[in-house]
């Protein structure tokens, strides 16, 4: 199913942006909210896209083409988007997105049905990564669960899952690689059942491979390290919004805005989630949350 951007209203109200305006969107995805965000502008914008899957970036130039905006579209990690900017000769920045995590076309597969472990209910190569063509060497969640030892695995779906059943879980990883290697995301999902049981809604084992998915693509690190740099690249006025998944995350942004108050006004108290309506027909943005900052004008 074609990926549906989440919030996408309450990111159009926040970042109205101006003619002539910059807006990079650093998870661009199918560009489902920068194509939103270039219609409801105010002219022809800028609009900077970066994703680190090659897949996403060949969707979002299909999907912006038609668009009366001058477009720049990146395989790169949102982390490096400084070094886009300077490329372009890009000084200052109007509004800046990240809508994190991975999309429905990255869960249901590549265009030739080849999926990277981010399902478990289909035995898919266990990668884990956001790139869709990893290199020799990167990490990948097949090397953390044949490779890493148990202590370790237990810290990161403790830390990074928040899952209770940390410890179990890590033992049934560790016991169940004797008998060869964890190389599919069918399999690994249904050790962490075995190991935990099956209760309640949520899949068993959607903590460990969320845990899995955030150290693979050290998708908090990108975070902390992103959000101040922002800060300085953006106008004044000027705002950044973030859609977060996980209370991991949405800690990381929620501190990001109380440690720097002095440059930035925090347009709402509370993170904007989700209508009933939205829930229901995209039940994706069950747990998005939406954070707006303004850069002051001094
Ligand atoms: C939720 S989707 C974005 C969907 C998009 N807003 C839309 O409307 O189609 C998240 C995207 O961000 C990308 N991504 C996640 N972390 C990233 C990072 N650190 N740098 C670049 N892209 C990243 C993923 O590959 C994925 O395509």
């Amino acid at each position: 199913m074609a990926h549906i951007p989440v919030l996408l209203n309450e990111v159009i109200n926040d970042l109205l942006i101006r003619k002539g305006g910059v807006l990079v969107d650093g998870t661009l995805g199918g560009g489902g909210h920068s194509r939103a965000l270039a219609l409801h502008a105010e002219g022809p914008i800028t609009i900077v896209g970066l994703d680190r899957d090659a897949s996403a970036i060949k969707t979002a130039a299909e999907n912006l083409k038609d668009l009366d905006a001058k477009i720049i579209l990146k395989k790169s990690d949102y982390r490096n988007f400084e070094s886009v900017l300077i490329d372009y000769g890009i000084k200052k920045v109007d509004a800046f997105l990240l809508d994190l995590g991975f999309s429905s076309n990255q869960m249901d597969g590549n265009d030739d049905g080849q999926g990277r472990g981010f399902s478990f209910q289909r035995a898919e190569p266990l990668l884990m990564t956001l790139d869709d063509s990893p290199k020799d060497g990167d990490l990948t969640a097949r090397y953390i669960v044949n490779n890493w030892d148990e202590k370790n695995i237990e810290t990161i779906i403790r830390n990074y899952g928040e899952e209770k059943h940390s410890k179990k879980i890590a033992k049934a990883i560790v016991e169940a690689r004797k008998m060869g290697n964890i190389d599919n995301s069918l399999l690994l999902s249904e050790i962490i059942t075995r190991a935990v049981g099956r209760r309640g809604k949520i899949h068993p084992a959607t903590k460990s491979f969320q845990a899995l998915r955030i150290t693979v693509n050290d998708e908090l690190g990108a975070l902390l390290e992103t959000l101040p740099k922002m800060l300085e690249f953006l106008k004044p006025d000027g705002r950044i919004s973030v859609i977060s998944f996980h209370s991991l995350e949405d800690r990381i942004v929620k501190t990001f805005g109380k440690n720097n108050k002095t440059d930035l006004k925090i347009l709402h108290k509370k993170p904007v989630i989700a209508s009933a309506e939205e829930i229901t027909s995209n039940p994706r943005s069950r747990s998005a949350k939406l954070r707006t900052f303004q850069k002051i004008s001094s």
